[in-house]
């Protein structure tokens, strides 16, 4: 039998309990990107707790992934100072131009999309965090801007 890095994670927990399931999944996540159906079975065995109950706490809490992250991560602020400026178009635009699944990641594999509740930097509104650049003051017109430079910089680099 194959041991997983999930095996090993819940493996190095000394008296797993039910208590310890949101930390588990937050380690998992860290260590592989998300949290993959397979993981939250492997979780529900260890736990000796049905994997619906594992699923629902998983789904419950946004800060959990279910598909890993692409290349370039788009983080989109959703926060009341970005919402008052327009940041709801930002990120229809981005489902639009990326072709964004219900996962957030792109169709092509290469985004991933997450919105977030706030980036701390109201005083820019609206704000994305583009592979971890701060861009504020942002309009769709700069936005295709900034993506069109990461496709210029992909085409350079092929
Ligand atoms: S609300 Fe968007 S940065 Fe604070």
């Amino acid at each position: 039998m194959t041991v997983t890095p999930v095996d090993e994670i819940i493996a190095a927990r000394a008296d797993l309990t039910r208590e310890q399931l949101i930390p588990l999944l937050q380690e998992i996540q860290e260590h592989e990107g998300c949290v993959s159906p397979a993981a939250m079975l492997q979780v529900a065995q260890a736990l000796e707790t049905p994997v619906s109950r594992v699923y629902g706490v998983a789904t419950f809490y946004n800060q959990f992934r279910f598909a890993p992250l692409n290349e370039h991560v788009i983080e989109v602020c959703r926060g009341t100072a970005c919402h008052v400026k327009q940041s709801l178009t930002l990120a229809q635009h981005l489902r639009r131009r990326l072709k964004l699944r219900a996962d957030g990641n792109s169709a092509d594999g290469r985004y991933t999309v997450v919105t977030v509740a706030c980036l701390g930097a109201c005083s820019i509104a609206p704000v994305i965090k583009l592979d971890g650049e701060f861009s504020g003051h942002l309009t769709v017109e700069k936005l295709d801007t900034l993506l069109d430079e990461v496709e210029a910089g992909a085409a350079a680099a092929a």
